[in-house]
């Protein structure tokens, strides 16, 4: 089986009812990405933090998996796929997914601020102050802020070397170090993106574009590589 590596963004979930970040109208937009995204955020403005996160899960719980997202699932019968993404919705896993590899951690996750591998799964949409870690920490969202490593990209970089066909599904390509994982492909992989504006990480590369939003998309990728 041919492999499919695909690297996704927050435009995927979109049709979701899921905010983007950078568009008209999305997250960073309405809140200082500093104040909300960043461990000083979490030091000098915990409460801000919290209900921040708190509210994207209280929207990811009443979202659902579009035609992109079961679109991918349904592309491991004929390809061993596997997805990057850069979103901290569980929209991928719920459409099917099976090799899931969160760059930017996950929304329905928290973890403990000292030991990092102490993660629990959130019940419900509420992270609270006063819930502490075995170790009695307050426990912080499973998110990668800015300004904290991704240590994910030690699993990315060879997947997308291995890639046969890459895909790059609504991502602007702003942040690193994800947007670069799109030079870690071979010289012979063809790279396609779908995305109903214009990445700026896409510059000059020589990719296959799609212009248009993830579902529809999605059913012209399916065309051409089937
Ligand atoms: P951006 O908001 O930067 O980019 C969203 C992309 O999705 C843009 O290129 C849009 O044109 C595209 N888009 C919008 N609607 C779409 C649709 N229906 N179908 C397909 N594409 C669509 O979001 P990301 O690239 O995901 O990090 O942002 C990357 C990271 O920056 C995020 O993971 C987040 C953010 O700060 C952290 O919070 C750590």
């Amino acid at each position: 089986m041919e492999k499919l590596v695909v690297l996704t963004g927050s435009g995927i979930s979109a049709e979701s009812g899921i905010k983007t970040f950078r568009d008209n109208g999305g997250l960073w937009e309405e809140f200082d990405v500093t104040e909300v995204a960043s461990p000083k955020a979490w030091e000098h403005n915990r409460s801000l933090v919290m209900r921040f996160y708190n509210e994207r899960r209280k929207a990811l719980l009443e979202a659902n998996p579009n035609g992109a997202h079961f679109a991918l699932a349904e592309l491991e019968k004929k390809f061993d796929v596997q997805i990057i993404t850069q979103n901290v919705d569980d929209l991928h896993e719920r459409a099917g997914s099976s090799n899931v590899l969160h760059l930017h951690g996950e929304l329905k996750k928290v973890r403990c601020p000292v030991n990092e591998q102490e993660i629990y799964e959130l019940d419900g949409w509420e992270l609270k102050e006063g819930s502490l870690s075995k170790g009695g920490h307050q426990l912080r969202p499973h998110i990668v802020w800015f300004g904290e490593a991704v240590p994910a990209m030690e699993k990315a970089v060879p997947l997308v070397n291995e890639a046969d066909i890459f895909l790059v599904v609504g991502t602007s390509l702003n942040v690193y170090p994800a947007a670069g994982l799109i030079n870690y492909t071979r010289n012979e992989t063809p790279i396609y993106v779908i995305d109903p504006g214009e990445p700026v990480g896409i510059g000059s590369m020589d990719v296959h574009f799609i212009q248009k939003k993830a579902t529809e998309g999605m059913k012209d990728f399916i065309k051409k590589i089937v």
